[in-house]
């Protein structure tokens, strides 16, 4: 067994000073004291903090996404998701349309197995409503995929009202989760042609085709609809604004019991002035083309103040990297032509504890990045506790620890981060996946244990 001594365990009873006993792959005794039997090894994690491994439950990894492929493959995402502490990723298999679920899902399988040093699981994404996705639905839960995606934007991914609603009612005895992408994508559509008329075309035009309204107006219609399926289990994924909060808010206080709300570190810590970046190439606004677009500071505000009231459930990173040279660099002279979408894998826990330990604590912080999307996401109780039983990813994290993100040492395989010279608080600074070792001090030991994770 490997012992973890002298740590700081946040568990689900709360944070108390103690061991950890990994034998395997599961976690096999958590307790004040564990006494090391011969060959046990005995790892000091005194001052640390000690978390179930972290889960962020939405990412694009080796995908092609209407425009071009995303930088980071299974084997580059999920290596620096661990280096950063995460052990479990949830990624967005997509069936396009034309293709099956399980063609899709045959696919991401193809991608992912054997090269992953975290943890995966798959949501599967819908891009049109037919008879055939209707009947797979219950095929894709009996192989470990409970949670499916639509969008209400993008044309060659989005469905209209009554496809959503459809969905909806299929995926509830099946007791499935939709995560729907919410901006009104015929506004969006009709608003890029108005903005580049208007000659604006640099990737501040990005924002300004995409306003608030054009993501509450979606949020308010899913929910409105979500209700019409009967109370319907719905995640709101990457939620951005302060109209989009409040339309939750207000679906809420007419009763609705079954919407979860995520945000991701890009809506808390930037906001839309950094369109204006220049760089050296006039360019680097399009590090911050993703979709929705980073908001004004009222709704940064607005999204901080509801995560530390607890209104949010999970705080994920929508990672779908591009590199600026060769890739977003193509949308040059014409903001439609970049491809959406921005990195964060490696840093979100990094970013989350230096922002928000201070008020949330580690409690906090292991609700939003580890139980919750546990719980939401059909992972718990094997997964986003430390307890006797749940599985060996551990995220030991260093509080002291004082560091700043830089793309050159980074190890997400893009040319940039948003995060360029962020200052942290805190690092994952050892990292165990099903029990081994896979990173140590934001360095990975090269093991790939990652395995496939059936919700
Ligand atoms: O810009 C983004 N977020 N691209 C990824 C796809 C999505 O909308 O989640
Ligand atoms: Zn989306
Ligand atoms: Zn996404």
């Amino acid at each position: 067994m490997r012992i973890l001594a002298n740590g700081t365990l946040v568990t689900p009873e709360g944070v108390r000073e103690g061991d950890v006993a990994l034998d395997g792959k599961k976690i096999a005794r958590v307790a004040a004291r564990i006494e090391p039997a011969p060959g046990d090894e005995v790892v000091d994690v005194s001052g640390c903090w000690v978390f179930p491994g972290f889960i962020d439950a939405h990412t694009h990894l080796q995908c092609w996404t209407g425009m071009d492929w995303t930088a980071d493959s299974f084997e580059t995402g999920t290596r620096a998701a661990a280096c950063g502490g995460t052990t479990t990723v949830v990624d967005y298999a997509t069936a396009d349309r034309g293709v099956t679920m399980p063609e899709a899902l045959a696919e991401w399988h193809r991608r992912a197995d054997g090269t992953c040093t975290a943890n995966y699981a798959f949501h599967m994404a819908l891009a049109e409503w037919n008879e055939t996705n209707r009947r797979d639905l219950a095929a894709m839960r009996e192989q470990g995929v409970c949670s499916f995606k639509t969008y209400f934007a993008y044309d060659h991914l989005r469905l209209d009202d009554a496809e959503t609603l459809e969905v909806l009612e299929a995926l509830k005895p099946l007791g499935g989760t939709l995560c729907v992408h919410c901006e009104n994508g015929t506004l969006v559509d009709r608003l890029q042609q108005r903005v580049f008329g208007s000659g604006v075309t640099g990737p501040e035009g990005h924002p300004l085709s995409r306003p608030d309204v054009c993501e509450a107006e979606a949020i308010s219609r899913l929910l409105y609809i979500a209700h019409l399926a009967g109370d319907a289990r719905v995640n709101v994924v990457h939620l951005s604004t302060k109209l989009g909060l409040e339309a939750i808010r207000d679906a809420k206080a007419r009763g609705q019991e079954n919407i979860y709300i995520e945000t991701c570190p890009q809506y808390l810590l930037l906001d839309d002035s950094r369109y204006k970046e220049q760089g050296d190439d006039g360019f680097a606004g399009a590090k911050y083309v993703m979709s929705p677009p980073l908001r004004k500071p009222a709704d940064v505000a607005a999204l901080r103040e509801a995560l530390v009231a607890g209104e949010i459930d999970t705080i994920a990173t929508d990672h779908c990297s591009f590199n600026l040279c060769g890739q977003k660099e193509r949308g040059r002279g014409d903001f439609r032509k970049i491809p959406n979408g921005g990195a964060g894998i490696e840093h979100r826990p990094a970013l989350v504890a230096t922002s928000f330990a201070g008020q949330l604590g580690p409690t906090g912080l292991c609700r939003l990045m580890s139980e919750n999307p546990a719980r939401v996401f059909g992972m718990w109780p094997r997964k986003g506790r430390l307890a006797e039983g749940a599985d060996a990813d551990v995220c030991v994290w260093d509080p002291e620890a004082r560091w700043t993100i830089h793309a050159a040492t980074q190890h997400q395989a893009v040319d940039h981060t948003p995060y360029e010279g962020f200052q942290c608080r805190g690092r994952a600074h050892l990292v165990y996946v099903g029990g081994e070792l896979v990173a140590r001090d934001g360095e990975p030991t090269g093991t790939v244990p990652g395995e496939f994770v059936s919700r």
